[in-house]
């Protein structure tokens, strides 16, 4: 059942591609520049919207924080992210005016459904982003849309987190459109770096070698820092996330210009650092304070947009060009970087120690 693969994890990073493409499939219309996604908002309810905010936990905080930004950008709306278990529905916003979106891989994460709780206890608007039909955040929200990733068994989220990130760039399209606040032309444009995930997904997968090669060089490291900005920042977090939960090794993401505030103190030429170096991450200045580490000793992995030269970094991990999706598929790499660190190391993958898949108590 795992498809000849010896972990599911491993198995769930290589289903992106066909993930992906159920996501989009008949969502999108690039020519025209609109998304169907079957959500039914009362009249004038986007025009009138004032702040989304998200809730979530883990790895489904970080894709929100994806999208916070992508929203931000293409619908010109203000979108917060809070950690599920430390949201309260401020006063001063307009609960009509507030739309809360909660993100939840399994749609049963205790500290989630206490957020959406408490929002729709406040007489906000909630909509779930989920891949559980039928589970409990479904039935308690006014809207759901499904990530259809499918089934997920691997403790670690990989899938999921990629079909959650393509799943809300629809929805940010599809708000920014409801808004008028993005043209055509810009929705076309986004669209199509959307159509073009699975395949640059997949293009990325075919270079697992390469990244076993550079786990196989850094297993044995004190810590792993990973860092980007921008839609990097997020990926960075991820990245370190992924690697701690299935290798028990020492990872930490870090805003890249924060490296210089603190965290530089810890760097040595025992801890690799790993950084998002595309389109959408301002590679040039991540790149900078990458060499600020590289000046203390560390190792440098760079994911860079393929074609664009750069210079000394020990590894250059190269991902297709895909706009401001590119951070996305650069995380590809950092999940089988964490995955080959932990097999190396003889983890158990799918089932890490004090970890459970989905964490039903507060
Ligand atoms: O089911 P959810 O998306 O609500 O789960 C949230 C987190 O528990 C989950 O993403 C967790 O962080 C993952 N195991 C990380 O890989």
């Amino acid at each position: 059942e795992k498809g000849g693969y010896e972990h599911y994890m491993r198995k769930e990073i290589h289903e992106q591609p066909s993930a992906l493409r159920q996501t989009l499939s008949s969502r999108l219309d690039v020519d025209r520049g609109e998304v169907d996604l079957d959500l039914d908002f009362p009249q004038g309810y986007l025009e009138s919207l004032e702040e989304i905010q998200f809730v979530a936990c883990g790895t489904s905080y970080y894709a929100s924080q994806y999208t916070a930004q992508l929203l931000e950008e293409f619908a010109d709306v203000r979108a917060t992210v809070t950690i599920a278990s430390e949201y309260e529905f401020e006063g001063g916003r307009d609960p009509w005016r507030t739309l809360v979106v909660a993100v939840t891989q399994s749609g049963e994460t205790a500290d989630t459904l206490g957020a959406i709780r408490r929002a729709a206890g406040a007489g906000a608007r909630t909509l779930a982003v989920t891949n559980t039909l039928g589970s409990t955040v479904t039935r308690e929200t006014n809207d759901t849309l499904f990530i259809r990733a499918g089934p997920e068994i691997g403790v670690a989220a990989t899938k999921t987190f990629a079909s959650q990130v393509a799943t809300l760039a629809l929805l940010t399209v599809a708000i920014g459109r409801g808004r008028g606040a993005l043209s055509t032309a810009d929705a076309r444009d986004v669209l199509e770096d959307l159509r073009a995930l699975p395949g640059a997904v997949q293009q990325v997968l075919d270079e697992e070698e390469q990244v076993l090669a550079a786990a196989r060089e850094y297993q044995d490291s004190d810590a792993f820092f990973f860092v980007g900005r921008r839609f990097g920042y997020p990926v960075a977090l991820e990245g370190a996330l992924k690697l701690k939960e299935i290798s028990y090794d020492h990872a930490e993401g870090f805003a890249a210009g924060e490296l210089k505030h603190g965290p530089l103190a810890l760097v040595s030429d025992q801890t690799p650092v790993l950084a998002v170096l595309t389109t959408g991450a301002d590679g040039d200045e991540t790149r900078n304070n990458l060499t600020e580490a590289q000046t203390r000793r560390a190792p440098a992995i760079g994911v860079v947009t393929a074609g664009i030269r750069t210079k000394s970094l020990d590894w250059a991990l190269e991902v297709p060009a895909v706009g401001v999706f590119e951070p996305l598929v650069a995380n590809v790499y950092f999940q089988m970087f964490a995955y080959h660190i932990a097999n190396l190391k003889e983890r158990s993958i799918d089932k890490p120690r004090n970890l459970a898949k989905s964490v039903t108590v507060e």
